[in-house]
């Protein structure tokens, strides 16, 4: 009896093996329990480059052309395979496709760095959740976006993807975002976790950053972000911090993402394996993208020899297990394929306007009144940078560029001009193909910037007579696998600068204005030659709609109401990082990524560290604390009216929670917003602080000239913490802080004091 007995109990034991449950909500233990090491293995490695089946599942079917990769599926378990496509300033995937005549084009909305311009976490979800419309319909599980890199240094090439040189900026316009997308069902992969604040040398380079520099500035972004809006899943960075991958970080993806902040999604890797793969697994990165077979043999080695424990590759395939569940794909959703690609042009076209940063506007020659014929000088005019390149390049049908978006709203053009630009572009652009990588060329190249094209002085003066007005544009591009150079990029070049003064000197001769509109990406020199143009309008790199958008702006249909999000200084080298920012890169030295044998390994880089010895002096936290001249501080931006800050009343709760108000009014001459920045200065005695930080920050709605509004900001103690490392917590001293109410960190018209009574320290994971 006893021998039966235990044959049944063996028999029962052994059924989990066989049994094939599928797949659903409610039975992931009893999956788990079912997989093989194999399929588990499999699991947690992508499928290859693109979004090809392959591997496990057999054969190769493209399901998504153009998404970036795929996790794998496991059709004995019910288990589908999912697709992952690149962001940030919309869905990239492929827009034509072999036997089709259906096209899959995605709207190209405005950059991050433009988004985040708004200050308006409202406007960014709107915009994201069209966005988020297009990943669901085109049948993408997860959109590979936002990045949100701390803008270190205005030189990396991917700071336009990204949103702030702040944190607090960064990880509220972060969370908007991502909630915006997720309202579709789909979920995001916030990226890249952490520090990757440069290029050059990016998938190997050790960011060498303190432990408060790393927790208030690189990561502080990532945890607003994340508690805020809880992302489906994050992406771990290609680069080190202190000497270690951050995807093979336990203290980075377990102890400060999930234990810390709470982070239940899954983590994945960037687009290519390195060594290490099993120190992956068990720091807790779920996910190898793109996903190599030997990654998965690596995971399975080490299992059966003991160097890598069951329950961690069960942990994470339990994590994977609840991400598919929630996916479309898993769900059966039927997608459409035919997103409504006008309605969110609409959606574009509004964000773009609404992020636009007025800089200048002398006489109030903006908006423009009794203008009628318009001399447009520039390159860019035709050649528009609607984004940047690499992974961040949208797929769009079209881009509407300066001169179409002037002649969209009315605006007789010269034709002179017009048709000079148009065959200057069409002789000097370069197509992307041929142009050697190295330099600030990065890999996947989506456009390639035309120089600005030399015009003589009597050209310039030809076009006065003719016209009413002159407005230059101009234009920068840069993006994935290179770093911004400071030559011609960061500095104007010499055909630029000449042709701003020769346009500037010719006009204004005739007693005409002159409007710069900036079509850039990232940070440039403006100090040198701002004070000759009567205007200038940072457009930045506005979306597929720019050219319209630019131009709701100039005309007043749209107030602008952007302010900066970084710090333009007088020279680049102002920067504190400057000092240790690789400049003049090489070509990014991609050696890892030459088993995919295509043409993406160039010359080795050799440099391999980066000390952030500015620590936690990064942008206004800099210049504003040790009063360094700017050319324009954090949060400048002008209005086509004025407001009046009034009634700042600061109150803290027994808990610590601080509620800051102030009352914002219009009191020009026409309707507007205003963005306004909570600057908070901590009492001495406690750790050294930057001199104000923004901990907060609101917009007002559209206000009517003499309308007002209450702007209500809400803190915790443990917003106003700062890190101390020797005790490795955060710490809100007590005393009197000061909040300031501020247009920008250098100008603050109302502030409040008020007091903390007891210091609270918050401890982190060990
Ligand atoms: C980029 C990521 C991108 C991924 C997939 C990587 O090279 O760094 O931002 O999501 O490729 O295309």
């Amino acid at each position: 009896m006893k021998k039966i007995l235990m044959t049944i109990v063996a028999i029962v034991a052994a059924l989990p093996m066989v049994a094939q449950p599928k797949l659903t909500k409610d039975n992931i233990d009893e999956v788990l329990a079912a997989m093989t090491l194999e399929e588990k293995a499999t699991l947690v490695v992508g499928s290859g480059w693109g979004s090809m089946i392959a591997g496990i599942t057999g054969g190769s079917q493209i399901l998504v052309s153009g998404a970036a990769g795929t996790t794998q599926a496991i059709p004995r378990l019910g288990i589908p395979n999912t697709v992952l496509a690149d962001g940030p300033a919309g869905l990239r995937i492929n827009p034509t496709r072999e036997g089709t005549k259906q096209t899959f084009y995605c709207t190209g909305f405005p950059v991050g760095t433009a988004i985040a311009s708004s200050w308006d976490v409202e406007l960014v979800e709107n915009m994201t959740k069209a966005m988020g419309n297009e990943v669901l319909e085109y049948g993408v599980d997860v959109l590979l976006a936002p990045g949100q890199n701390i803008h270190r240094n205005p030189l990396c090439g991917r700071n336009f993807e990204y949103f702030s040189e702040d944190p607090v900026l960064s990880g509220n316009i972060s969370a908007a975002y991502v909630k915006g997308v997720q309202l579709n069902g789909v979920g995001v992969s916030v990226k890249h976790f952490a520090a990757n604040n440069q290029e050059t040398a990016r998938d190997h380079n050790d960011a060498q950053i303190s432990a408060r520099a790393l927790r208030e500035i690189y990561l502080k972004n990532f945890e607003i972000a994340v508690r805020e809006s809880d992302p489906w899943t994050v992406m771990s960075s290609y680069n080190k911090i202190n000497g270690k991958y951050t995807q093979q970080s336990y203290d980075l993806l377990t102890k400060a993402l999930r234990e810390d902040w709470g982070f239940n999604g899954i983590v994945m890797t960037d687009w290519g394996a390195k060594d290490g793969t099993v120190d992956a697994v068990k720091a807790g990165n779920d996910l190898m993208e793109p996903g190599m077979p030997f990654e998965t043999q690596r995971i399975i080695d080490a299992v059966k020899d003991g160097s890598l424990p069951m329950a961690d590759l069960d942990r994470n395939v339990r994590r994977m297990l609840e991400y598919i569940v929630r996916t479309p794909r898993f769900n059966g959703y039927k997608y459409s394929d035919k997103p409504d690609l006008k309605a969110h042009a609409k959606a574009a076209r509004a964000a773009a306007t609404e992020s636009m940063v007025l800089l200048k506007n002398e006489g109030d020659v903006l908006p423009l009144d009794g203008v009628k014929n318009i001399a447009l000088f520039g390159a860019t005019s035709i050649d528009f940078v609607a984004g940047g390149t690499g992974s961040g390049n949208v797929n769009k049908a079209y881009v509407v560029n300066m001169v179409e978006g002037l002649e969209n709203a009315g605006f007789k053009l010269d034709e002179s001009l017009k048709d000079f630009y148009k065959k200057y572009v069409d002789f000097a652009k370069i197509d992307p193909k041929d142009i050697p990588l190295g330099g600030s060329v990065g890999i996947l190249l989506g456009e390639a910037k035309v120089d600005e094209a030399p015009v003589s002085r009597s050209f310039v003066e030809s076009k006065v007579a003719a016209n009413d007005a002159a407005i230059v544009i101009i234009g920068r591009n840069s993006g994935e696998g290179a770093d911004r150079l400071v030559e011609n990029d960061f500095d104007l070049s010499a055909a630029e600068r000449s042709l701003l003064v020769n346009v500037c000197n010719a006009f204004h001769l005739a007693g005409k204005k002159v409007i710069v509109v900036l079509n850039i990406g990232g940070v440039i020199e403006t100090a040198s030659w701002k004070a000759m143009p009567d205007a200038i309008l940072l457009a930045w790199q506005p979306g597929q709609e720019g050219g319209d958008a630019i131009a709701d702006v100039l005309t007043g249909k749209v107030n602008p109401s952007g302010k900066l999000p970084m710090t333009f200084p007088v020279q680049f080298v102002d920067h504190r990082s400057s000092f240790n920012f690789p400049l003049g890169n090489e070509p990014t030295g991609r050696s890892d990524f030459s088993f995919i044998g295509d043409d993406t390994r160039t010359t080795v880089n050799h440099v391999d560290y980066t000390k952030y010895e500015e620590d936690i002096w990064v942008g206004y936290r800099w210049f504003d604390t040790f009063g360094k001249e700017v050319s324009y501080p954090f949060g400048f931006g002008l209005s086509y009216t004025s407001f009046d800050y009034s009634k700042p009343t600061v109150t803290v709760a027994k808990d610590g929670t601080v509620t800051a108000n102030v009352l914002v009014t219009n009191t020009g001459k026409v309707a507007g917003k205003e963005a306004v920045g909570l600057y908070v200065s901590a009492p001495a005695g406690g750790l050294e602080k930057p001199a104000k930080e923004l901990k907060a920050f609101a917009k007002t709605r559209l206000l009517a000239p003499g309308e007002s509004q209450v702007l209500s900001m809400k803190l915790s103690a443990y917003d106003l913490a700062s890190f101390n490392e020797a005790a490795n917590r955060w710490e809100t001293a007590a005393g009197t802080y000061t909040f300031g109410f501020g247009r920008n960190v250098s100008d603050i018209p109302v502030s409040f004091k008020a007091v903390i009574k007891a210091a609270q320290n918050f401890s982190v994971s060990e």
